[in-house]
């Protein structure tokens, strides 16, 4: 913990400052569009009423311990309820499952309206996704304008006949095809 990145370079001399250039934000959007990401849909039920935002940062980070995580913004009305949450869902979508993810991007009273899910284990289970995890909170960590939301896992499991998943690419749904 709170080891310095980079400290590496030691002796050798390495004028970081004069590499870095300014990042403009459409150009970092634009370069990260390149690297495809999941999507998920983190669930919680708070205060009796479900809760859902779709993630596309969510990634494994340990074996032993089991950790898992995934990044917020900041100030994100949804993750404010998220994080108070005691078990989180996580809910991989499938290739069939796009209409999911745009469904959870509807203002967050209407993100279940039309969709076929129950509480499982605590947190809200939409039916067929390709891999179903619940959380529950370990740390939350400050990450610029984003929060890392870093948590255990209890439990995870993939149904006997996975569907393939949904990709986020070039700010847009993808699904996989195999290589010829
Ligand atoms: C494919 C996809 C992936 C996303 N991934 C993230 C993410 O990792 N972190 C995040 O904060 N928002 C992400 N978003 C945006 C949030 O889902 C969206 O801003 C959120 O639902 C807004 O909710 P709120 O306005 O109720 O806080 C993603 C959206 C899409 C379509």
């Amino acid at each position: 913990m709170g080891r310095t990145l980079g400290a590496a370079a030691g002796s050798i001399s390495v004028d970081i400052m004069s590499e870095a250039e300014a990042i403009d934000p459409l150009h970092f959007r634009n370069v990260m569009g390149q690297v495809p990401t999941c999507v998920t849909v983190v669930t919680a039920v708070v205060e009796g009423a479900p809760v859902a935002m779709v993630i596309g940062s969510f990634v494994s980070v340990s074996l032993e311990p089991p950790l898992a995580g995934f990044f917020c913004t900041a100030t994100s009305a949804t993750w404010e309820q998220l994080r108070s949450a005691d078990v989180l869902g996580v809910n991989v979508l499938g290739a069939d499952q796009i209409d999911v993810s745009n469904a959870c991007m509807r203002p967050p009273a209407d993100r279940f309206e039309g969709l076929d899910w129950s509480v499982v284990g605590g947190a809200p289970k939409f039916a067929g996704t390709t891999a179903w995890l619940t959380l529950t909170p370990n740390q939350v960590i400050d990450a610029g304008d984003h929060e890392f939301a870093l948590c255990n896992v209890t439990h995870m499991e993939v149904p006997d006949e996975p569907s393939e998943p949904v990709i986020f690419y070039g700010g847009g749904y993808r699904t996989l095809a195999p290589k010829e």
